[in-house]
């Protein structure tokens, strides 16, 4: 299976809103294998179709540690029904932005509902990692990045590095 191109800011696709997954066929069952392909060479812990390029409301994740063994996620068209009142921060990457890791504070507990593979509706309430996870890969779906919860001047400077690296390669 193909590794899939990873978008990387300043491109402007990783702004775009993404629209609901509506078919459910053989196309959709090889993006998300070639999407967890991507996601695991990367490596990560969360990709969304947006990142691949495909503006659908479709998400893979994985934060299981290596030892636990592979625990794949698909969560398409998800929305989040519920937020914890507690909060957490914890240090976010994103593949899309190489080398910048900054601490972000979430909800620490979610309910989210979301279709699987076959289109079933399902629902799943978690905390931890995979809470952070979710809201971050969500968040992508809806044109939002991790420098969205910085400053202006700050997020400003990064994406000016970002558009410099961009014209030297
Ligand atoms: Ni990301």
């Amino acid at each position: 299976m193909p590794l899939l191109p990873i978008i990387k800011l300043p491109d402007p696709v990783l702004r775009q809103v993404s629209t609901p997954v509506e078919t459910y066929d053989g196309d959709l069952k090889r993006l998300v294998a070639n999407m967890f392909e991507t996601m695991y060479e990367a490596p990560g812990i969360g990709l969304a179709a947006i990142q691949v390029n495909v503006p659908k409301r479709l998400l893979v994740l994985d934060v299981a540690d290596e030892d636990e063994g592979k625990q794949p996620l698909v969560l398409i068209n998800p929305k989040i029904v519920d937020l914890g009142s507690e909060m957490k921060v914890y240090e976010e990457g994103c593949l899309s932005l190489p080398d910048v890791r900054l601490d972000i504070e979430r909800p620490a507990s979610l309910t989210v509902s979301y279709l699987d593979l076959d289109g079933k509706p399902q629902e799943l309430t978690t905390g931890g990692l995979l809470a952070t996870a979710i809201q971050h890969e969500i968040d992508h779906l809806d044109g939002k990045l991790i420098i969205d919860f910085l400053t202006r001047l700050k997020r400003d400077m990064i994406v000016r590095r970002f558009k410099k690296q961009a014209r030297v390669m």
